[in-house]
């Protein structure tokens, strides 16, 4: 369990237990990567970020014989966007990864953007063999020539294959396989194998809506269906879909899930990952959900272009995103590389308050990975200390909804506060003291998250690496992820009541080891 506090600001009782984990060992060698170049002020200790240079969405996320493959919008000459690559990584448990070598270059068709990736099971494409069923990605290919040009027929989709589980990449020789008449934004292809219609179906974002083709082979596309026109949110350019069947938790019946990232116009300002429920029939999605209604997967600033792996194993819907939002992404801090994703996180369908809401939660195999280190809490008076000794890993808890806030500090005062207010039934993160903020004049804010939930009692999940916090509220039901820039690690956790007396539950702190 972990450490149990029970505080009532007259008096207090104070119950803990911990447990010790063994961490590790051999990670360098595991990874293969040498520790020293993820040893970088900043360098996040408990998320995948790329060895070196630029990397934005998450792309092409499929499963094969053990290992979770990762492709990323990658630039290898800088730490700002540029000619866009596939870069690689793999990872066996969702927690630690080996970086591969870049999977996809650019072309005479142009750089390779987002997209994603299958595993052709009974090879319909031909690209491989019935014994060796081949990988296959599609991407858009973003032509910059005829971009200039103005004819807005620049972005297409490709394909790419791979017999040796992802290692080697052959383009498709008739590339592009989807081609483009006049669609300004028309990208991030997002496959899955639709049983019931014994087709591929492929959800492509076009500005405003999300278009559904279908396939049999890969190969030859034919559009189906369309949706999206004044549904949601249309504050910014719809980007990186995914459309997927999740089944309500405790039910029987299964709904699909359309995802749709949208830049600007999150909750909090730039990027962030809207989302519908509704129903996919093999052609058309469509939802019973009023047009005005915006649901978001995260609330936080940081969270964007998160797409789902293909054939994860155990029919789990597993969820990455780019911790990083593009109103400042190219300038944060960081010197040799920049940005990283979010954990691996499941998804959930839940019914709540008779509404139906994505929840997201940490997977459960990061807490394996770690160790737990001693936990620290000294009197009450006003405030009370969780640990001071803190670097990296997961705080836990449950706390009465009133007013109260959690303070992540280092020795030099820096602070990200997270907090809720009762009164308007909402979440914070605060990073406005949280560091270098000077880099953008939009990072040094207060982000809000409504509460959905309606219990007593908020229960909390916070993973804290050096320079993010991923907090998942009320079984992840409110998410919210923020970046920070400290110039140490936030080494001190505290609990600051506002309201008293304050109840909070089974806080713990587990300390997590470096993945690197
Ligand atoms: C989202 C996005 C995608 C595009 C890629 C380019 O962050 O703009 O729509 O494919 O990044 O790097």
């Amino acid at each position: 369990m972990g450490l149990r506090i029970v505080l009532a600001l007259a008096g207090t009782l104070i119950l803990f237990t911990c447990t010790k984990k063994t961490p590790p060992s051999e990670l360098a060698e595991s990874t293969g990567v040498p520790v020293k170049e993820y040893a970088e002020k900043y360098r996040p200790q408990l998320h995948f970020s790329p060895p070196a240079h630029w990397m934005n969405d998450p792309n092409g996320l499929v499963y094969l014989d053990g290992e979770y493959h990762l492709f990323y919008q990658y630039y290898p000459e800088d730490i700002i966007w540029g000619p866009m690559h596939w870069g690689h990584a793999v990872t066996k448990d969702l927690v630690h990864w080996i970086n591969l070598p870049i999977a996809l270059a650019p072309d005479s068709l142009g750089m390779i953007f987002s997209g994603s990736a299958v595993v052709d099971k009974t090879n319909t494409s031909g690209f491989g063999s019935a014994e060796n069923p081949p990988m296959v990605a599609m991407f858009t290919y973003h032509n910059a020539s005829r971009e200039k040009l103005g004819t807005d027929d620049h972005e297409t989709q490709g394909l790419a294959y791979s017999i040796d589980k992802g290692r080697t990449w052959t383009k498709y020789e008739h590339n592009p396989v989807i081609g483009n008449h006049g669609m300004k934004d028309f990208r991030d292809p997002k496959m899955f194998w639709h049983e019931a219609s014994k087709q591929w179906i492929v959800t492509i974002v076009a500005g405003d809506h999300a278009q559904f083709h279908g396939s049999k082979d890969l190969k030859s596309w034919k559009k189906l269906g369309e949706f999206g026109q004044g549904y949601g949110s249309h504050d910014g350019v719809w980007e990186c879909p995914d459309l997927f069947p999740l089944t309500i938790a405790g039910e029987k019946k299964q709904k699909w899930i359309l995802i749709v990232n949208i830049n600007p116009g999150g909750p909090n300002g730039g990027s962030g990952t809207q989302y519908f429920i509704g129903d996919f029939d093999g052609k058309k999605f469509t939802t019973d959900q009023k047009k005005t209604k915006v649901s978001w997967i995260d609330y936080g600033p940081d969270n964007y272009a998160g797409i789902t792996w293909s054939g994860a194993p155990n029919g789990r819907t597993l969820l990455i995103g780019w911790m990083s939002n593009w109103s400042y992404a190219q300038q944060v801090p960081t010197s040799t590389w920049r940005s990283a994703n979010t954990v691996a996180r499941e998804l959930k369908l839940v019914r709540l308050n008779g509404e139906l809401v994505v929840a997201s939660e940490v997977v459960p195999e990061f807490e394996t990975a770690g160790s737990l280190g001693k936990v620290m809490s000294k009197s009450v008076t006003d405030s009370l200390e969780i640990v001071n000794d803190f670097s990296t890993g997961i705080i836990k808890g449950s706390i009465e909804a009133k007013d109260w806030e959690i303070k992540l500090s280092n020795q030099k005062h820096e602070r990200v506060v997270i907090g809720f207010e009762a009164l308007k039934n909402r979440f914070y993160i605060d990073r406005s003291a949280s560091g270098d903020t000077n880099f953008s004049k939009v990072f040094a804010v207060r982000s809000y998250a409504p509460r959905i939930s309606k219990s007593k009692s908020i229960s909390f999940s916070m993973v804290v690496d050096v320079s993010s916090v991923e907090i998942f509220f009320d079984e992840g039901v409110t998410v919210m992820t923020s970046i920070f820039f400290p110039d140490t690690v936030m080494s001190k956790v505290s609990l600051v009541p506002k309201a008293s007396p304050l109840q909070a539950d089974s806080i713990s702190v587990e300390r997590i080891s470096s993945i690197w």
